[in-house]
């Protein structure tokens, strides 16, 4: 096998280690940050939907309280508000959705799922933890969450406390059943956005392509270079010298020189075989004079 094969197989080896190292690191970088940049998105998600809550309580809410004395609005109502924003939001973001997910709820559409309700269950246990982040396996793939609490302020009473108190407007339009009896300052729900993991690894997966595609470019430039300079500095002086020396065994070309004007060890070589040439020319010529002699 040649020099320049042999450490071509070499390089070739070692860079596709490094290729699949450089893989394995970049590929979970690109995840843990498309993942962190998918939470932040989901968390501005979650305050805009605080946002659109305190604007329906602080300035439609009271131009709506005149009307609901015959008619219950739910445009009046804060959560309403939140969801139903975020519906359209949804339009152009289709991948986001977004809960308001709670136990007992007044609107049946509210009703906690059961990977929800452990969510907010965990709330409920954990009184001070005031976010929830995690991934989970759903038959179209894998989710990632992120969730905060809702709690009950006494506030809200009025509405959610006891049926018996609530304004008949609304017994009329959602019945005495559901979203009555909750306690103040319990946790109950939680606001909930998911994203499928394929939707938030989408983006990483194009920059980490190209990130890839860059590296093996890269990897190659440097092979050539190596070659290059192998075969200029070694592989072509070795052969010339090589040739030289069969022409020196074969007794022609004695006279010419093996010298280099390299410093390295090539041009060391070619001393050494330059000095056998002439030991050797020496020894032939003094072979030449004996036989000569006798
Ligand atoms: C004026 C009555 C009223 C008050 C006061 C009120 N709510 Fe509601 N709330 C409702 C109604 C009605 C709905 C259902 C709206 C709909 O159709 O989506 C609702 C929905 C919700 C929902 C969505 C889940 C569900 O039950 O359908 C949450 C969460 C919620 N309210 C929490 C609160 C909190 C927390 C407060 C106090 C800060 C509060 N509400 C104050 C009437 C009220």
């Amino acid at each position: 096998m040649s020099l320049l094969l042999r450490v071509n197989v070499v390089l070739v080896i070692a860079f596709a280690l490094a290729g699949w190292a450089a893989h394995e690191v970049c590929a979970s970088l690109q995840q843990a940050d498309a993942r962190r940049e998918t939470l932040a998105t989901a968390g501005l998600m979650l305050d805009s939907a605080l946002a659109s809550r305190a604007y329906t309580a602080h300035e439609i809410d009271p131009l709506l309280e005149p009307r609901m004395q015959s008619e219950f609005l739910p445009q009046s109502i804060p959560f309403y508000a939140a969801t139903q924003t975020f519906a359209s939001l949804r339009k152009l973001h289709p991948q986001f959705a977004y809960r308001e997910a709670t136990l007992n709820p007044t609107n049946p559409r509210d009703r906690a799922t059961d990977w929800q309700a452990d969510i907010i269950n965990q709330f409920r246990n954990h009184p001070s933890s005031l976010q929830i982040q995690g991934e989970r396996s759903t038959p179209m793939g894998d989710s990632l969450f992120l969730a905060r609490p809702i709690r009950a302020q006494p506030e809200c009473l009025a509405c959610h406390g006891l049926a018996s108190a609530a304004p008949a407007t609304l017994i009329a339009r959602y019945g005495n059943d559901n979203g009555f009896g909750w306690q103040p300052n319990e946790v109950i729900g939680a606001q909930i956005v998911s994203v499928p993991e394929a939707d938030a690894l989408q983006g990483a997966r194009r920059i980490f392509s190209d990130i890839m595609a860059f590296i093996i470019v890269m990897l190659a430039v440097l092979l050539a270079i190596i070659d290059a300079t192998m075969y200029w500095t070694v592989v072509r002086p070795l052969r010339q010298m090589t040739r030289h020396a069969d022409e020196v065994s074969l007794g022609r070309a004695a006279e010419e020189s093996f010298s280099s004007r390299r410093g390295d060890e090539i041009a060391a070589l070619a001393e050494a075989f330059e000095r056998m040439r002439k030991s050797l020319n020496k020894a032939m010529q003094m072979l030449g004079g004996s036989s000569r002699g006798a």
